[in-house]
């Protein structure tokens, strides 16, 4: 492993958290900018808000899919709000159930005029499904700059990151540089931090 790869992140703000909301009326109206992490089930976006606060437990996380139900809103320093969402495609709940959170998740991209960025999960081993590919398209489609990032990459091979970072490229444009993360090693959460920063125009 490269030796930079080891990031030493260390939260610098205060994270609270403020909403769970079932429905796009419920979303924080206080016109604070927002980032939201979205991704398939078990890619590990409530981990990674976890560890970009610095707290073990501020957000629920489960080995099982479909953890997180709601829009979970997280306020962080009074000045920006990192937006839990739930995991795209899940499965082991009913059809229409999915398709409600589905359109939840859209209606909260498309009505939210707070949100500056979604944060896209793709877990490294498994690579860019048919699903991940409508679902950043659809962001996309609706004006809304998606920055990809490559999870859990202490688990995939060389040969899986390339194919994953690949697919990405195919889909993004050539000029993108999927971000690599693994909450576990902490690899990639000072860079996406900054990211997140300077995407919501917030200083450090
Ligand atoms: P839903 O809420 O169901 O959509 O899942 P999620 O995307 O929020 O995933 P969550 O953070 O709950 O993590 C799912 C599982 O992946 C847990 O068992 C985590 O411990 C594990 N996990 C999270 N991040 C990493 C990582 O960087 N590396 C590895 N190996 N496992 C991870
Ligand atoms: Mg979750």
């Amino acid at each position: 492993m490269n030796p930079n790869e080891k990031n030493e992140f260390r939260p610098t703000m205060d994270a609270e958290f403020t909403t769970a909301a079932t429905n796009v009326s419920q979303i924080p109206t206080d016109g604070l900018p927002q980032v939201a992490f979205l991704g398939r089930s078990n890619v590990g976006k409530s981990s990674l808000l976890n560890a970009l606060t610095g707290r073990k437990n501020l957000v629920k996380v489960s080995s099982k899919p479909g953890k997180t139900k709601e829009i979970n809103f997280f306020k962080f320093n009074q000045a920006f709000y990192l937006v839990d969402l739930p995991g795209v495609g899940y499965a082991g709940v009913k059809f229409e159930k999915v398709s409600e959170m589905q359109s939840g998740i859209r209606a909260y991209v498309e009505q939210s005029k707070a949100l500056r960025g979604v944060v896209y999960l793709i877990d490294c081993k498994i690579g860019l499904q048919p699903i991940d590919v409508e679902t950043i398209e659809g962001i996309r489609s609706l004006g809304c700059p998606v920055l990809p990032v490559m999870s859990k990459c202490d688990k995939a091979n060389q040969s899986e990151l390339a194919k994953t970072r690949n697919s990405l490229l195919k889909i993004l444009g050539e000029d993108i540089r999927p971000l690599r993360l693994s909450t576990l090693r902490k690899i990639g959460l000072r860079e996406l931090w900054q990211e997140i920063l300077s995407t919501v125009a917030v200083e450090a």
